[in-house]
């Protein structure tokens, strides 16, 4: 990337690789993991979920002494936990004094005007009832942010997110394993412990903060047993973070992604979880312990000096006790099946690409800038497309699609393609800087759908495009 002449904003250009708080305050390691709160139904109705959800701003304690203003749901970071075939009624209202919002249920199979895009804004104070069914078959580790116009990438990065699990009939992850959320985010802390806003850096890189949490907390401690399997649903909850994931004296098997589960486990040395991405893991705990879950390095491309995505952060630790775990059944070979989507009757292709406009960085997608007032591109309900997503730009994008999941078919970098290693449902597809990505994408539903890349801050720069379904 060429900078010349580029207003850098004042940074300082020597060494430091992002904008890093100045001051930075210490925040405390080692507490047990936290739970996230769960959203109770208040429905007595059997296949019925209702709840209230408020967005609203909030003081939580990160760093001994410091209060920080953010702005979350209910106070928390809330999982809202449903099964298959439930009906869904939630009841939304904006506490943000001086923004719109909206809850977009990410990755959810969610009729398009009950999914919080931007085109259907929550102004401030007002409220906002949301209500959609959920299909067989979706059971899936979704979860929901907001969508405003402009806004997003603020919204997240001062805290508003939440945890949507969607559980099947039956399940064939053995109980045993329990059901372990964690979800990462990205904090950025000034010495007064105020989050700092985002600087011409964040807004061309995204956001890169100075401490992952995860469930809010810094490096915390999971307490298992020698010989323990344990259900792990990893969510990248962060605005621009890249999660090159290795567990250090553990070994991991990817059973599931963004839609739910693979048709058989995968066994893993690392995992790439991009922005938005989830991933479902069985971790074993066979070796004497500490076992921790760190990053290791990731090129993603990155304007300006040094690197944001560093290697040898602990992001977890497992603590593994010496009494041996009483005897854990043996993940299954099959986990379910997972049709191939049919033949495509039409291709599309989107193509990433940045360039400069003015003293500011556009990042574009087939050339044009998101408008709120443009239909990009017109589908049919029910038709299976191909789309390859090439991205021309220098630095990877994380492509994300509203509505509904695909199946990746192949990648192609160099001229040289290479096919999906095994089937999955996703709903954001990280696309390496040079690389096409070609995948299978029906709608079910009419109605307008937002495309674009989930670096949170290039959404609000307008890499982002809609699509009208057709009935
Ligand atoms: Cu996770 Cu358009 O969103
Ligand atoms: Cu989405
Ligand atoms: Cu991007």
């Amino acid at each position: 990337m060429d900078m010349g002449g580029m207003d850098m904003g004042g940074m300082d250009m020597g060494g430091v690789s992002n904008p890093r708080a100045e001051g930075m305050p210490v925040l405390p390691e080692g507490q047990p993991l936290r739970e996230l709160p769960r959203l109770a139904n208040q429905s007595g109705e059997v296949g019925l979920f209702r709840a209230n959800l408020a967005a609203e701003p909030a003081i939580v304690r990160f760093a001994e002494g410091l209060d920080t203003r953010v702005l979350l749901y209910n106070g928390g970071n809330p999982v809202i936990e449903a099964r298959e075939g439930d009906r869904i009624e939630i009841d939304f209202r904006n506490g943000i004094p001086d923004q719109p919002t909206t809850v977009h249920w990410h990755g959810m199979p969610v009729p398009a005007d009950q999914d919080g895009n931007p085109t259907v804004p929550v102004a401030a104070g007002a409220s906002q009832r949301y209500v959609f069914d959920l299909p067989q078959g979706s059971a899936a580790p979704y979860w929901f942010h907001p969508h405003p116009h402009g806004h997003t990438a603020e919204q997240v990065y001062r805290g508003l997110a939440g945890i949507f699990l969607v559980k099947p009939e039956k399940d064939p992850i053995p109980a045993e394993y329990g059901d372990t959320i964690l979800m990462f985010t990205d904090l950025r802390l000034a010495a007064d412990g105020s989050i700092p806003e985002n600087g011409m850096m964040d807004r061309m890189n995204g956001r890169v903060g100075d401490h992952v949490l995860v469930n809010g907390e810094k490096n915390p401690v999971l307490a298992v047993a020698k010989g323990e399997k344990r259900r792990l649903r990893l969510f990248n909850a962060t605005n621009a973070r890249f999660l090159r994931l290795n567990f250090e004296n553990a070994s991991m098997v990817l059973i599931g992604t963004d839609g739910g589960l693979l048709e058989a486990p995968v066994a893993l040395d690392e995992l790439l979880l991009a922005p938005a991405e989830r991933a479902e893991l069985v971790v074993a705990f066979d070796q004497p312990g500490p076992a921790k879950l760190t990053t290791l390095d990731y090129e993603r491309g990155w304007m300006g000096p040094g690197k944001p995505e560093e290697a040898g952060m602990t992001l977890l630790t497992a603590n593994i006790s010496d009494s041996p775990a009483p005897a854990m059944p043996a993940l299954p070979a099959k986990l379910r099946e997972i049709a191939p989507l049919p033949a495509p009757v039409k291709s599309r292709r989107f193509v990433l690409s940045e360039s400069m406009s003015g003293m500011s960085m556009a990042f574009q997608i087939n050339g044009a800038s998101f408008d709120m007032n443009r239909i990009d591109e017109v589908m049919k309900r029910g038709d299976v497309e191909l789309w390859e997503i090439v991205n021309k730009a220098d630095m990877d994008h994380p492509f994300h699609v509203h509505g509904t999941q695909f199946q990746i078919v192949e990648y192609e970098k160099d001229g040289k393609v290479t096919k999906a290693p095994y089937r999955s449902w996703k709903d954001t597809v990280n696309v390496v800087s040079g690389q096409t990505v070609r995948f299978l994408i029906r709608q079910d539903m009419p109605g307008q759908r937002m495309y674009h890349c989930h670096i949170l801050e290039h959404e609000d720069l307008g890499m982002m495009g809609l699509l009208d379904v057709q009935a």
